[in-house]
């Protein structure tokens, strides 16, 4: 059966800062330079899912519904948090794109019901830099 792409985009805002505490503040400011110190972006979030075509829908998944799963597990969560302090999940490890989209992965693919998979993330911390997971 032929299976299609189905893409979103998202947006929410939040505060972080690259700090490991397994490191002295020094050790921090020399790995992380000035992202060691707290500071916010307005995160970018591209969320595709892939499936067969409904034959009765005519669709892999109905927008709405991605909408209303992504915006539950996730950007409602995040959203104008600081994720040192307002996200529990994400209290042991740096707080890097890298390390963020994994956490976001595991939250929307836990509510994407088959056969629709979750295939792939695009996480922009800006317009120049993202990661993307798949
Ligand atoms: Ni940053």
């Amino acid at each position: 059966m032929q299976l299609l792409s189905v893409t979103k985009r998202f947006n929410f805002s939040a505060s972080h800062r690259l700090f490991n505490r397994d490191l002295s503040p020094e050790e921090n400011c020399l790995l992380f330079d000035a992202c060691s110190k707290q500071h916010g972006h307005n995160f970018n979030l591209e969320v595709t899912v892939m499936g067969p075509v409904d034959p009765v829908s005519g669709m892999v998944i109905n927008f709405h519904d991605l909408k209303r799963i992504v915006n539950d597990s996730v950007v409602n969560y995040l959203d104008h948090s600081n994720f040192e302090t307002d996200i529990p999940e994400l209290s042991n490890v740096v707080h890097t794109a890298e390390n963020l989209i994994q956490f976001i992965w595991k939250r929307i693919a836990a509510d994407i019901a088959a056969p629709v998979k979750l295939s792939r993330l695009k996480l922009y911390e800006t317009a120049d830099n993202w990661v993307e997971m798949a």
